[in-house]
This record gives C-alpha cells, structure tokens and sequence, in this order.
C-alpha cells in the first residue's frame, strides 16, 4: 500500500451506488481489509446467529438495523488481524457503515473516524434499475447485473464458482424503502464528513468510476 494512500476509507452512496464494485477494486489495489456490514449481516443471516435472526426482519423490508447491533458488529470486526496496519493503527475500507449520525460518532469515539470518504454519487432512477437487475455471489459477495455485468457462465460466480441469488430485499417494495432510509438516515452523513469527502459521480461505466476513485484516494496517478 502507497504510504501517502489513507487506511481509513468510507464509502458512502445510495444502495445500488457501486459501493461494492469499487470496493473489490480499492481492496485489490491498496490491500484493505473490506468490511463490508451488508454481506456480514447475510452471512449472519444464512449461518441462523441471534444478530442474523433479529437483522433479517429489517433488513427484508428495508429497514436500518438498530444503531447497537451495528456498532457492536463493526467494533468486534475492526479487532481482527487484517484489520492491524504495522505500525499496530486500525486500518479497513468500510463498505455500509456508518449509516446514521450515532453510527459516524460511534467510530469517531473510538479514534477511528476516516482518513477519507468517497461519496458516490448516483440519481436515485439509476440505482433502482441497479439493484432490480443485480444478482450477488453467495460466496463471496460479489456484485452482478444481468445487463451491464453478466457473469461469464449464468448463475455461477466468476470468482468463487458461487451460486448468484436475486437478494431478498432486490425487489421494488423493499428497494423504495431502503431509498427513503438512505434518505432520511444516511445522507446527512455527505454534510457531516465534508471535510474528507471526495463526491465521485458514479453514474459512469464501472472502469471509469474505479479510476475516479482510485485518484481520489492518491492510488494511481
Ligand atoms: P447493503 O448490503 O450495504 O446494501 P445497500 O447499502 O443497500 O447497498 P447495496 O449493496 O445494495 O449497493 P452497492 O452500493 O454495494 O452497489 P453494488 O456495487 O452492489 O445493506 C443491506 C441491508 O443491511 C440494509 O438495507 C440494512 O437493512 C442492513 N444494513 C447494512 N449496513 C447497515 C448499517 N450500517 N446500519 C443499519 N443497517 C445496515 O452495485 C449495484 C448493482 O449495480 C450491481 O448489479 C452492479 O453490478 C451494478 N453496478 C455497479 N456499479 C455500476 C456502474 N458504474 N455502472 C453500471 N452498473 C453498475
Ligand atoms: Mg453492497
């Protein structure tokens, strides 16, 4: 990893922003480790856990997951191994936290606020034809589209050989929801990070976004 990079990334963005196709890049390219509370809260969800059970009743309908259990689940992951740079500092690129004010003082009260934050920026009829042709790898999380990214052999990921599933909440009823929580819950966070916030408009191809990104975080030149 370049020394000048930051190794306390947030990405923030509508769902259906590209939070998890460019976060795959950003990890490959700086070695982060990606946390990423979604695809945590799905395997919870598939392994039958007690945060698993509770989270899927809001999750389903689109709903935020309460403040506690999120913050509980993101201090116990940022103590693992790959989350230790080697000077000992807590490094991660997070994918889906914060989501609310209390989540960003949470990690702010415990010196880990971030370096940088990318904000991607996509209007709101783009992401709903996202997230309604996505298709996410069981395996290892990885995103899809049935038109703009389709894996080489369908059904199956092209990196883990996982079964790709329409997520339960990938559908218009729960899609809305989760629109009106980004809202009301998660888009304060723009104004409230403004002095590291890099606003990328992310309603370009894949490529083009995860080079805007990269150069935004000093990663290529
Ligand atoms: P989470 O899994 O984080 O869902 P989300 O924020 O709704 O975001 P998505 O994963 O849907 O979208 P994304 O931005 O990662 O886009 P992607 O790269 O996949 O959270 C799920 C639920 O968990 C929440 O609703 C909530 O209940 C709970 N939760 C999680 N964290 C929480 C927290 N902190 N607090 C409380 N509750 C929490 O791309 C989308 C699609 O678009 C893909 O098909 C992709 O191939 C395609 N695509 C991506 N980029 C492009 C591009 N540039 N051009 C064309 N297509 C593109
Ligand atoms: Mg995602």
């Amino acid at each position: 990893m370049s020394a000048l990079a930051p190794s306390r990334i947030v990405l923030l963005g509508a769902p259906g922003a590209g939070k998890g196709t460019v976060a795959k890049v950003i990890k490959s390219e700086l070695g982060l480790a990606h946390l990423s509370t979604g695809d945590m809260l799905r395997s919870a969800v598939k392994e039958g856990t007690p945060v698993g059970t509770q989270a899927k009743t809001f999750m389903d309908r689109g709903a935020l997951v309460p403040d506690d259990v999120m913050v509980a689940l993101i201090e116990e992951r940022v103590s693992d191994a790959d989350c230790k740079g080697t000077k000992g500092d807590v490094q991660f690129l997070l994918d889906g936290f914060p989501r609310t004010l209390p989540q960003a003082d949470a990690l702010a009260d415990r010196g880990l606020g971030p370096h940088k934050v990318i904000y991607l920026n996509v209007p709101k009829e783009v992401v709903v034809a996202r997230l309604s042709g996505r298709r996410t790898c069981l395996g290892c999380g990885t995103p899809y589209h049935i038109e703009h990214r389709p894996p080489q052999k369908a059904g199956v990921c092209d990196v883990c050989a996982s079964e790709l599933v329409h997520r339960s909440d990938d559908h218009e009823t729960p899609i809305r929801k989760r629109l009106d929580a980004y809202q009301q819950m998660t888009a304060p966070l723009v104004g409230h990070y403004q002095d590291v916030l890099e606003t990328i408009d992310g309603n370009q191809p894949p490529e083009v976004v995860a080079n805007s990104v990269l150069y935004a975080i000093g990663a290529s030149s």
